[in-house]
């Protein structure tokens, strides 16, 4: 049988998730697993011989990404074909579960056999920097979902998702990448007198937004920004001003392979820092290891 995982990724948090994904599959001998990922030079994979797709992407303002969306949406999917959703993000809160709504809306109407929707954790890649003991946290926690996952596909457990009006209103409310993305594009610009012009920015632009101006050898950003951040997060100067998110912005990757196989960080960070945002994880990491324990306990 046959898997294919097609996801979006920005600052390739969702590239990681996804071969986590890919060989845990291959190691329970369940898939042969393909990936496919979205961008610029993306044509469209021939879905024809796939058992199980599973749909992958961060999660931008309680919405997914509009290339995403759009990509799916120009996808025709067999009927009775099998969809899983893994969907990441920085942080659990319910509002973001209507995020997938307008996939579930185009997928539907190919009459696709919906399994189920996880949510994973991964660190922001905008607002603020997560502590490396707190990300060790939240892999202990994927991989707990991930378990649940493949149980629930190997046992035929599906508990289907529920249409919230309130949360799709919200989702609608914050499609802010429609305009935000083409507008705040305008005030994105370049510290020249950081920039080492190594064009890193302009390589890896998932939609080909940043261009050489060679008249002026200046890096032009054009309107069709996704708001993905990759430029600004992995520019190895911090040389990027992205206009009215500069407040929120943060640069530099996170070494998440070197994070999860640090034996050094223990991942008991929630237990120590209860203060508000943080609050917002104990509910849903409490809810996944009950689930766990159900599943997974021997009593
Ligand atoms: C424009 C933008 C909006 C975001 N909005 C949210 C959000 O509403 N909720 C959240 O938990 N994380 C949010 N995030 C954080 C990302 O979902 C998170 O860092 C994700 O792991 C990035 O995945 P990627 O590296 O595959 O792009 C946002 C990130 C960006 C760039
Ligand atoms: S990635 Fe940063 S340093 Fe390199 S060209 Fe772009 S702005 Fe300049
Ligand atoms: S300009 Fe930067 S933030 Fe916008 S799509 Fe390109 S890489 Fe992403």
């Amino acid at each position: 049988m046959k898997c294919l995982i097609i996801y979006f990724t920005g600052t390739y948090n969702t590239k990681y998730l996804v071969e986590k994904i890919r060989d845990r599959l291959k190691q329970e001998k369940l898939f042969e697993v393909d990936t496919f990922s979205i961008d610029r030079k993306s044509l469209k994979p021939n879905l024809k011989g796939y058992e199980l797709i599973i749909l992958s992407y961060p999660i931008y303002a309680f919405n997914a990404p509009i290339i995403f969306d759009k990509f799916v949406k120009s996808l025709k999917f067999i009927p009775n074909q099998k969809i899983i959703i893994a969907k990441q993000s920085g942080e659990p809160i319910f509002l973001n579960n209507s995020s997938s709504y307008t996939l579930i809306r185009k997928i539907k109407k190919d009459k696709v056999n919906l399994l189920n929707e996880y949510h994973f954790l991964m660190p922001y890649n905008i607002h603020f920097r997560y502590d490396d003991n707190f990300i060790k946290e939240l892999f202990t926690y994927n991989k707990k979902l991930l378990d649940i996952m493949i149980y629930e596909l190997k046992n035929n457990i599906v508990h289907k998702v529920k249409y919230n009006p309130i949360l799709a209103f919200n989702t609608f409310l914050f499609k802010i990448q429609r305009l935000g993305g083409p507008v705040n594009s305008c005030f994105y610009k370049v510290d020249y007198s950081k920039c080492i012009m190594c064009q890193k920015c302009i390589k890896q632009c998932p939609i080909n937004n940043i261009t050489l101006d060679t008249k002026t050898n200046k890096i032009k950003f054009h309107n069709k920004c996704l708001m993905c951040m990759r430029c600004s997060f992995f520019c190895p100067k911090d040389a990027i001003n992205i206009g009215m998110l500069q407040n929120w912005k943060v640069n530099g990757g996170y070494n998440l392979n070197r994070i999860e196989n640090d034996a050094t960080l223990n991942g008991d960070y929630l237990s120590k820092h209860q203060s508000k945002f943080f609050k917002l994880f104990i509910k849903p990491i409490d809810k996944i290891n009950k689930l766990y324990d159900k599943y997974f306990s021997k009593d």
